[in-house]
């Protein structure tokens, strides 16, 4: 993938933040131990408020457990990450000590751990693609999720395979998207 075709930043930045993309062409090679133990171990250096780090992660690789993770994830997600060799829950949890009191940051940093890991997984070599359209109540009962957590989304991991056949209407938005650039989403001194 030519992704200098699709993408360019505007300023000097790590090339790994274009280079990481959402493709749906998952090839069925499994994914090595020590490289799903690297983009966990990338999630856990993130930061989180008092360092609570309320991420938690379920990743399903057998074919038992990657079949419960298929039963609450939408039609339309399924028809491509059925091939992934890995589909993982990203879990917040939403109290921060034994009372229950709640942690208004969870969801802000467990988004920040995945922000972590998808960047890691790219630089393994390995492809991910986020999913917000499941059941979130289906997955919680079948994860076997305690109630003080929220399952966030899901994504699939795996290496690209530009061979993969996909759907036409995903067969063409398989490319890397653009972005706004920032001066649309940054201000000086007040929200404009
Ligand atoms: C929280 C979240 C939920 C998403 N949900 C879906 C989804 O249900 N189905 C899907 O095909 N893509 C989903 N995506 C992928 C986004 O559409 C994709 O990240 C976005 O278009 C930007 O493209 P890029 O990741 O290739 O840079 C999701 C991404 C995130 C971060």
């Amino acid at each position: 993938m030519e992704i200098e075709k699709y993408r360019q930043a505007d300023h000097n930045i790590n090339p790994i933040y274009l280079k990481r993309w959402s493709s749906r062409a998952f090839s069925k090679k499994s994914v090595e131990q020590e490289k799903l133990n690297s983009i966990f171990e990338a999630a856990r250096w993130a930061p989180s408020a008092a360092n609570w780090q309320p991420w938690r992660f379920v990743y399903a690789q057998t074919e038992a457990d990657r079949g419960n993770f298929l039963s609450f994830i939408n039609e339309n997600n399924v028809v491509w990450c059925k091939n992934a060799p890995v589909l993982v829950a990203i879990i917040s949890k939403t109290t921060r000590n034994e009372e229950g009191d709640p942690n208004i940051t969870h969801a802000f940093d467990t988004g920040t751990a995945w922000g972590y890991l998808t960047l890691e997984a790219t630089r393994q070599g390995l492809i991910t693609h986020g999913m917000g359209g499941f059941d979130r109540k289906k997955a919680k009962e079948v994860l076997q999720v305690p109630e003080e957590y929220e399952v966030q989304a899901i994504f699939a991991l795996g290496y690209y395979d530009p061979n993969v056949e996909l759907p036409e209407h995903l067969e063409k938005r398989e490319k890397p998207s653009d972005r706004n650039p920032i001066d649309t989403f940054v201000f000086q001194g007040e929200f404009k």
